[in-house]
């Protein structure tokens, strides 16, 4: 099989797209034949060594946590699942033509490759957040960093279980989190007046997704500090909020995530790029601004 592999950290061009051993099943996993895997953030901040951790003995390394394909596979102990299955979930180097996913469900029939790969991590990560939050039917909720991979499905999650989503962007993404139900405003300086003038005390809790706006600004909105859950802060707990990098039910996750996809209640926008093209789609995910997901297809 061919996959994405580097062998040195360093910018988008280190990532190769050669022929290497398939990956075994594991217990209470499946192996896929992968359809369609997305880009995500910690994708780059791996390849560029921000992330540290591994040894450079450990190279070639692999990328990719989440993936759509077919099952060709079953590991033991893993149920209700059956070799030719479309599922869709997380996993790991599913940069890949095949790829193991540890979490997982079917994909619904109506939903593309590239949309049910795009749901994993961004799905995963915004169930996670929004039950630490507690948001349900009649929350207000602001989500700050909302028109990317983790906010824009955030934002439907959080509508879908009742909630009055106000979403942060630059003006170009209004529309588009309008079209998903929230009430767009300006990110960047004056942010807390502009949620103020629409919820004139606050809210009841922040999903920090960006992890761009100072801390004291977000807290400054709840009336409990641990309303305010970020993804992409770490320095949150000193200001009373909270910080999550896992932890959460991913199996019933997923199963959530694959309830709205089967309803139409989550629509993930994509841009597909080949595997083989997998250093373009880094590049301009580093950028900062791309709207929805980057997927890429083998
Ligand atoms: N801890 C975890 O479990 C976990 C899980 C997944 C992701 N993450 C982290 O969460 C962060 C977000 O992930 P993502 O996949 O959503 O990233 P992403 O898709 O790259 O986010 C891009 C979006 O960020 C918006 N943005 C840029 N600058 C902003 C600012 N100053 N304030 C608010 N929004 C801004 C952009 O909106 P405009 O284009 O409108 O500017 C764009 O839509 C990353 O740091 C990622 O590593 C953590």
């Amino acid at each position: 099989m061919r996959a994405v592999v580097f062998n040195q950290y360093g910018g988008p061009d280190v990532l190769e797209w050669v022929e290497g051993p398939e990956p075994p099943v594991k217990p209470n996993t499946v192996r896929i034949q992968v359809q369609a895997a997305s880009v995500n953030a910690i994708d780059w901040k791996i390849r560029s060594g921000q992330m540290g951790g591994q040894s450079t003995d450990d190279f070639p390394l692999f990328l990719g946590f989440d993936a759509a394909g077919v099952v060709d596979r079953i590991g033991e102990g893993a149920t209700g699942v059956e070799v030719g299955d479309e599922v869709f979930g997380l996993g790991s180097g599913t940069y890949a033509e095949v790829a193991v996913l540890r979490s997982f469900a079917a994909k619904p029939s109506e939903v593309s490759w590239e949309e049910a790969a795009a749901a994993g991590v961004a799905g995963e990560t915004s169930v996670r957040a929004l039950s630490l939050l507690a948001v349900t039917e009649g929350t207000t909720l602001l989500i700050d960093g909302a028109a990317g991979g983790v906010g824009a499905v955030a934002v439907q999650v959080a509508v879908a279980r009742g909630a009055r989503v106000i979403a942060t962007s630059s003006e170009a993404n209004f529309d588009y989190l309008n079209a998903l139900g929230a009430t767009p405003i300006r990110y960047g300086e004056g942010m807390t007046d502009r949620v103020r003038t629409l919820s004139p005390r606050g809210v009841e809790a922040v999903f920090d997704v960006a992890g761009k706006t100072p801390m004291p600004q977000l807290v400054s909105l709840v009336e409990d500090p641990q309303q305010v859950v970020s993804i992409a802060n770490f320095a949150a707990g000193e200001y009373g909020a909270r910080a999550t990098g896992g932890g959460g039910d991913a199996a019933a996750a997923m199963a959530e995530i694959a309830g709205l996809l089967s309803e139409g209640r989550l629509h993930i926008e994509v841009l597909t790029y080949p595997m083989s093209a997998a250093a373009a789609a880094h590049r301009l995910l580093q950028e900062g601004h791309v709207r929805g997901k980057l997927v890429l297809v083998p």
